[in-house]
């Protein structure tokens, strides 16, 4: 019989009964449902509402429990609905009235709600150590790499030659972006809705600061209704994880890019790399792929809260039992993206030589030729349709700029001398750009020093 059967004459269904359970995805919080309890039920012994040695027995009850729960030796049954009274009632079965006096002043609204709070909390701190491992990870191959040349691209359309390492350092400042996000839902679910009981408080001398203490809460929540119907620290949490979910599909639709033949800037390791059943020769990015993949699920877990929490009235709804399954799953989705994408790009092989070769495509010294002649007093406009000209030549030749003679130039414009081919030189164009945020070599090192420090600072 359940808990709360006391009003009801009949019991629901076998199938209702596993329908309107949430145990297979709240048994996961076991070890901060214990935690509420404990300090739940020190709280009232220290208040004078149970007796001390209650007190002493919930908690050697629950010590054994959580024994259990790790030993996988308890014995969850179905109908215990979730969490919160499978423990209690195990407890209950085993200490008998003290068991009873637990839930004292409490909801299971204010229990689950003040789990779900911890356990996000440790979610968002575990997913931060991801996201340092995984912005290590991209920092230690831009510094193996900080001379690689490729191609920057506009709209997948060469544009102008960067570094690779100032390329993967970009990833590094997104990721450092979600690390903050992550704090500030860490943050959100940082406040005690523990007794709140079902919505309006409770008639015991409840002491809430002190359960806010005993649960490393950094305050309780002022309201009781707000606090067991808020879950706005969950939508923060999966927006966190959406977002970051969304930059690594980006990563990796440039890693699929990159290691594609048409490409072959790097190469994959094997340990990254799935075969066909039926091509003998494939060699395919499924991994990064996966993860470009799975981004779409953690932005549907943020959609399908949001969806979840429209229109709903206050307090307590049953509606909100749909809350834990999106947000852990966001949660587990990001922490597993970012172990896969760290040892993708750990293992990788940059082919700087490919890089180069594609780099030397495409008239990419374009703009530096223009800035050339802006620079010897050519208004910017005249100077952009003069090289436009040099550009037209050299596909009429099939040819690059470098292969153009100094007559060439200066049959397009007499401002053009022999330093010209200083322009044309790759590493030196990328070295040129020295402005703060720049790719050239001394302001990625610049860069990577930054990002080194936040690393350290995170
Ligand atoms: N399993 C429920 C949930 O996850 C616990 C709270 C249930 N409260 C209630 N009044 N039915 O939301």
């Amino acid at each position: 019989m359940a808990l709360w059967s006391g009003r009801f004459q009949e019991q629901v269904g076998e199938f209702t009964q596993r329908f309107g359970a949430s145990l297979p995805v709240d048994k996961k919080m076991y070890a901060e449902d214990i935690a509420g309890s404990l300090a739940h039920s020190a709280m009232l012994a220290q208040q004078g509402v149970i007796s001390a040695q209650d007190a002493e027995a919930i908690a050697e009850g629950l010590a054994a429990i959580r024994g259990e729960i790790e030993a996988e030796e308890f014995p969850f049954d179905i109908n215990n609905e979730d969490i919160h009274m499978s423990i209690e009632s195990v407890l209950t079965q085993r200490i008998g009235d003290a068991g009873k006096r637990l839930h004292t002043g409490r909801s299971r609204n204010d229990q689950v709600a003040t789990d779900t709070r911890l356990y996000m909390k440790k979610r968002a701190g575990q997913l931060m150590e991801a996201n340092l491992e995984l912005r290590r990870t991209l920092l230690e191959k831009a510094q193996q790499h900080p001379d690689a040349v490729m191609p920057g691209y506009t709209h997948l359309q060469h544009a102008q030659p960067v570094l690779f390492s100032h390329h993967l350092m970009a990833y590094t400042w997104m990721l450092a972006r979600d690390f903050e996000r992550l704090a500030a839902a860490r943050k959100a679910a940082d406040a005690n809705p523990l007794g709140a009981a079902a919505l309006a408080g409770t008639t015991y001398p409840l002491d809430r600061f002190a359960t806010t203490q005993a649960l490393g809460f950094a305050r309780p929540i002022p309201n009781s209704l707000d606090a067991v119907s808020d879950r706005d620290f969950l939508l923060d949490l999966i927006y966190a994880c959406s977002v970051s979910c969304l930059h690594l599909s980006r990563l990796c639709e440039e890693l699929i890019l990159w290691s594609s033949s048409e490409f072959g800037f790097v190469t994959m390791a094997d340990s990254y790399s799935t075969g066909s059943s039926i091509m003998p020769q494939k060699k395919n990015s499924d991994f990064a792929e996966l993860i470009r993949g799975k981004s779409g699920r953690v932005v549907g877990d943020l959609m399908a809260l949001m969806m979840t929490l429209k229109s709903l009235p206050l307090a307590y709804n049953k509606d909100l039992q749909e809350d834990k399954e999106g947000a852990m799953d966001a949660a587990d989705t990001l922490e597993d993206c970012y172990r896969c994408a760290a040892g993708m790009v750990a293992t990788m092989t940059v082919n700087g030589g490919a890089m180069m070769a594609q780099a030397k495509k495409g008239y990419m010294a374009a703009t530096d030729v223009a800035d050339y002649l802006a620079k010897k007093g050519l208004p910017f406009r005249q100077a952009h349709e003069a090289v436009g000209h040099l550009v037209l030549l050299c596909e009429q030749r099939g040819c690059g700029l470098e292969d153009l003679t100094l007559e060439d130039f200066q049959n397009e414009s007499p401002l053009f001398e022999a330093d010209i081919a200083g322009c044309l030189d790759l590493p030196v164009i990328v070295a040129a750009r020295t402005t703060y945020g720049g790719t050239g070599h001394e302001a990625v090192k610049v860069q990577m020093a930054e990002a080194q420090q936040q690393l350290e600072s995170d």
